[in-house]
């Protein structure tokens, strides 16, 4: 999903953009091919890299702790280091999972203490980036909000057909739009920007608050909202932090950019729905 939209957005700027596909009938001039389960050592040379490839399912890291790792952290660290050792400038996207959950507004620099297998990987993958020196940078987002997840066309068409949608109140999220990575990304490739960067929504809300502006978007009765625990969901713990936000203070002092309030995300994100 980031990197199509990185493409979009990059080529829109006017940089000239290559996107790596897995898939062997997707291979083209401008689709060159990477398995990050074994990458080639003969990928073309770039002036600025996204690493967006990734298994980013914290359900998949968590059950198949060994293949994910190869990809999410020895895969896409030889890529890297690869890639930085001819000239390119790296910019890893990670997550806020590198952090336990436990509290609100985590600085850049405090340490990662991630509660999984994906945000250990992540973290993993963030020191080999950072240690790139002033070839290397790290995004970390929180969730990413878009009108084609599938959590929200479900949702919409159910409420369409007058039907109950079950969303969790028990667990959160500070979304963030895709346009809003990019724009931190593009900053970070006009830069050459090295560290750590954030972008999420200013606080985090329940799948309910989600779903209760999705309703009174789509002018549905409330009471088709029917909450229930992502306890039933057999999500693991660490799937379900109660707090996922960043500070982005450097964000905001060097570009401008400031969190975007819950409420501004989801209505425009529900906006262009349809
Ligand atoms: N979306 C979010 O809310 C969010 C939040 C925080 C961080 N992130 C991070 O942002 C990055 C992009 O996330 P996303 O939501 O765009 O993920 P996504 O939609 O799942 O895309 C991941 C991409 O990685 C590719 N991929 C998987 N295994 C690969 C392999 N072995 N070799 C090469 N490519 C492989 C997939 O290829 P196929 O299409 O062939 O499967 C897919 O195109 C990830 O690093 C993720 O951890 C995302």
């Amino acid at each position: 999903m980031i990197g199509a939209a990185m493409f979009e957005y990059f080529s829109a700027q006017g940089w000239r953009v290559q996107a790596t596909t897995r898939r062997r009938d997707h291979v083209d001039a401008v689709h060159p091919y990477l398995d990050l389960s074994a990458p080639s050592q003969d990928l073309p040379a770039a002036d600025f890299v996204i690493l967006a490839a990734a298994i980013a399912r914290i359900g998949d890291c968590e059950s198949q702790p060994e293949s994910t790792r190869r990809i999410n952290v020895d895969g896409t660290l030889s890529v890297a280091r690869d890639l930085a050792g001819q000239g390119s400038h790296v910019l890893l996207l990670s997550s806020d999972k590198v952090f336990d959950g436990t509290i609100p507004m985590r600085r850049r620099h405090d340490e990662p203490c991630p509660a999984c297998a994906y945000g250990e990987q992540k973290a993993v993958a963030e020191a080999g980036v950072l240690a790139l020196g002033d070839q290397g940078a790290v995004l970390r987002l929180s969730k990413v909000l878009e009108p084609g997840l599938d959590l929200l066309t479900g949702w919409a068409r159910d409420l369409d057909a007058g039907q109950p949608i079950t969303p969790f109140h028990d667990l959160y999220l500070a979304p963030v739009r895709v346009a809003m990575v990019a724009r931190i990304a593009a900053h970070i490739a006009d830069e050459r920007a090295a560290g750590i960067y954030h972008c999420t929504g200013a606080a985090d809300h329940s799948y309910v608050d989600l779903a209760r502006i999705l309703v009174a978007g789509m002018d549905r009765d409330p009471e088709l909202i029917q909450p229930i625990s992502c306890e039933a969901a057999n999500l693991p713990a660490a799937a379900r932090p109660r707090h996922t936000t960043l500070e982005m203070t450097v964000e905001q002092a060097r570009w401008g950019l400031t969190a975007p309030l819950f409420e501004v995300t989801a209505n425009d994100v529900i906006g262009c729905l349809g």
